[in-house]
């Protein structure tokens, strides 16, 4: 019998009875009321035409959810491509993220403006703090506002009341970075935490503990990203996974993923796998459970996406 975190096996038990045999529920529902798409198109390092290709495609085969940034510099041919493919405003999911060097409290509004200008919209339906760390003219970082981000926070949640953004959260956040956010007198707390988490790095206890907290939990490089996407595709229990059910290997992990109970955020500028990557359907209890072990069990070493160094911080951002 596997071994699994009750965290993991309580969301799978949720989810399993709010699906059919087949079917994954299709949204999860914010605590703001908002239904917010289990299944996104990021688009980070999605360049020039790629970007109305990828984004007119993804939203025409069904997709109603981007994930996009400030610092993907593409926001505005996302938002050329979402007047262009017909789908109407109010029916797609916008993320965007608020770059580290407008944490200052007086720069958040400017920053936002710009991402909203960009993509052509009035409103964000989330905008999150992209990492946890608030950089400073001539500093690698202010360590106040890093240590503390509640002075930005209270602007953005300043922006939920105005109108601007409907949801509010972070990426790139330590559990104890997370705790101490949420330590402040907050007025909204953030409803999601968006993180690295595939095959090779599967963070149960993260996930137990969101889950424990009311946060939503997004997966970013949930294929591994492009280093390790054939790896992650070659991963035997995925591939047999994929042939007994059918499916292919990409569908088997992004399955898995928001089975999990998260977001999965796929990037792929390919229409046929753009089309592919939505096709999301439950694994069978027996296979889930392999997957889940074999994920949670494997000893390959892996490197997570750690920008710490390049960004000259002398500590682990996500310490
Ligand atoms: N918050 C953050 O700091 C942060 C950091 C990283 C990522 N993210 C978000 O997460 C999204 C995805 O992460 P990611 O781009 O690192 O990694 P990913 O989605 O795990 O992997 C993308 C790679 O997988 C390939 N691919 C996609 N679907 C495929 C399929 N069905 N079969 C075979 N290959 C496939 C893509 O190739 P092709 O494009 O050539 O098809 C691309 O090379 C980003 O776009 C962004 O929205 C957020």
């Amino acid at each position: 019998m596997p071994v699994f975190s009750s965290g993991i096996r309580h969301v799978f038990k949720r989810l399993q009875r709010n699906m059919t045999s087949e079917s994954l529920p299709s949204h999860y529902t914010l605590p703001s009321g908002d239904k917010i798409p289990f299944v996104a198109l990021g688009v980070w390092q999605v360049k020039g035409a790629k970007v109305g290709v990828a984004v007119e495609t993804a939203l025409k085969a069904g997709y109603r959810h981007i994930d996009g940034g400030w610092i993907y510099r593409n926001e505005a041919q996302v938002g050329k491509a979402l007047k262009a493919s017909g789908v109407s405003r109010k029916d797609v999911w916008l993320t965007s993220k608020l770059w580290n060097a407008f944490h200052a409290p007086q720069d958040v509004e400017a920053a936002l403006d710009d991402s909203l200008a960009k993509l052509g919209t009035d409103y964000l339906d989330m905008y999150l703090m992209h990492w946890p760390i608030a950089r400073k003219n001539g500093e690698p970082y202010d360590k106040e506002l890093t240590e503390n981000p509640y002075p930005t926070w209270q602007k953005l949640e300043e922006m939920v009341a105005r109108g601007k953004v409907r949801n509010i959260g972070v990426s790139n956040f330590s559990v104890r970075r997370l705790e101490n956010l949420i330590g402040n007198p907050l007025k909204i707390r953030p409803v999601v935490i968006q993180v690295e988490i595939n095959y090779w790095f599967p963070q149960p206890d993260l996930i137990e503990w969101a889950k424990e907290h009311n946060i939503l939990v997004q997966a970013y490089s949930p294929l591994g990203g492009t280093s390790r996407v054939e790896d992650t595709l070659n991963v035997p229990e995925i591939k047999e996974i994929a042939e007994q059910l059918g499916m292919t290997p990409a569908q088997v992990v992004l399955s898995w993923h928001v089975q999990r109970g998260t977001v999965v955020l796929p990037r792929s500028v390919t229409p046929s796998r753009i089309i592919d990557n939505l096709q999301v359907s439950a694994l069978p209890p027996v296979l889930f459970e392999k997957l889940e072990m074999a994920a949670t069990s494997h000893k390959l070493p892996y490197q997570r996406f750690n920008p710490s160094k390049n960004w000259g911080i002398d500590f682990d951002i996500f310490d």
